[in-house]
């Protein structure tokens, strides 16, 4: 009865229909960016001819992340979000992809074990105001010349590069960048990604147990986009950042938790997440 299919730019439309069900916000330029990172790896769901939900994955050599799962409301508990998934997971493990990433709602983190996924950590999804916040010396806003170390470094601690990504992120000039540096060795690095009233900071790696790097580069950033609408995606761990934030104005919009199908690789040293689609 189920069947799945590419997403191509005749679903656009229905992508944003069906995720605004759930606002997470997403325009259709969002979903030709996934589709540009990953053409084979979006897919929408039919119930015969009818378009009744999707997913979207991205492959970064040997790790590769699920995300925008949805299932139409009156569908949903007959078996189709797992099928989805399942897809999913068999898509990336046909391009040799050996840990597979997600962020799921806590409710939603059952259905996603029940299909192989196992709870590694949670992360809380933040909301408010961007505010004055004056950073110390050794960060500074990153030029195009450190763009193929701020890849290397990320890869160190995603454990794939995120090249194909992150490149058009950091070549966007409406992004903000920052690196801590010391002896010209980058120790983090953070990105807000711009838009018109409103700005999503993350991904920011930094050197594991050094949040006091993070704290910087985000204050760095935040600095930046005052007046500013922001999100973010934090490691429930990282209290110093996450009281830091809601000290000013902002507070847990929802939580998540990150599971992995397969090996975790990914080390602790993200402060910040990409997306929840994307990791
Ligand atoms: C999460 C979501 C995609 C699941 O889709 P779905 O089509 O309901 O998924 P399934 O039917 O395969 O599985 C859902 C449950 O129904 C059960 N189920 C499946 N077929 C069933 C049947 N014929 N009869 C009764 N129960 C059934 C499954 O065992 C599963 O139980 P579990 O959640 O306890 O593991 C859907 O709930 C959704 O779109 N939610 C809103 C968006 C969202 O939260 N997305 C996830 C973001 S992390």
């Amino acid at each position: 009865m189920f069947h799945i299919k590419k997403m191509s730019l005749d679903d656009l439309g229905f992508a944003v229909r069906i995720t605004d069900l759930m606002s997470w916000n997403l325009v259709e330029e969002d979903f030709k960016f996934m589709m540009h990172l990953e053409p084979d790896g979006c897919f929408v769901l039919l119930s015969n001819s009818e378009r009744i939900g999707i997913a979207t994955t991205v492959s970064f050599g040997e790790v590769g992340w699920v995300g925008n799962v949805i299932v139409s409301e009156n569908r949903r508990k007959q078996g189709a979000g797992s099928l989805l998934v399942r897809h999913c997971v068999k898509y990336l493990a046909n391009k040799n992809v050996k840990t597979i990433g997600l962020y799921s709602y806590i409710d939603k983190a059952p259905f996603y074990r029940r299909l192989g996924f196992k709870y590694d950590s949670e992360f809380s999804v933040l909301k408010g105001k961007s505010f004055s916040s004056p950073s110390r010396a050794g960060v500074r806003e990153a030029t195009k010349e450190d763009m193929q170390e701020v890849i290397d470094y990320d890869q160190t601690c995603f454990g794939a590069s995120r090249r194909k990504l992150l490149e058009p992120i950091l070549l966007n000039p409406h992004n903000l960048c920052y690196v801590s540096t010391e002896d010209d060795q980058i120790l983090g690095y953070i990105v807000a990604k711009v838009y018109e009233e409103m700005a999503e900071i993350g991904p920011s790696v930094c050197r594991q147990g050094r949040n006091g790097i993070a704290i910087n580069l985000l204050k760095a950033v935040l600095n930046r986009l005052q007046g500013f609408e922001v999100s973010m995606c934090v490691p429930k761990k990282e209290s110093a950042i996450l009281n830091m934030l809601k000290g000013a104005s902002f507070s847990e919009n929802f939580h998540v938790a990150r599971m992995f199908f397969g090996r975790p690789v990914v080390k602790d040293c993200i402060y910040m997440a990409e997306s929840l689609e994307r990791g």
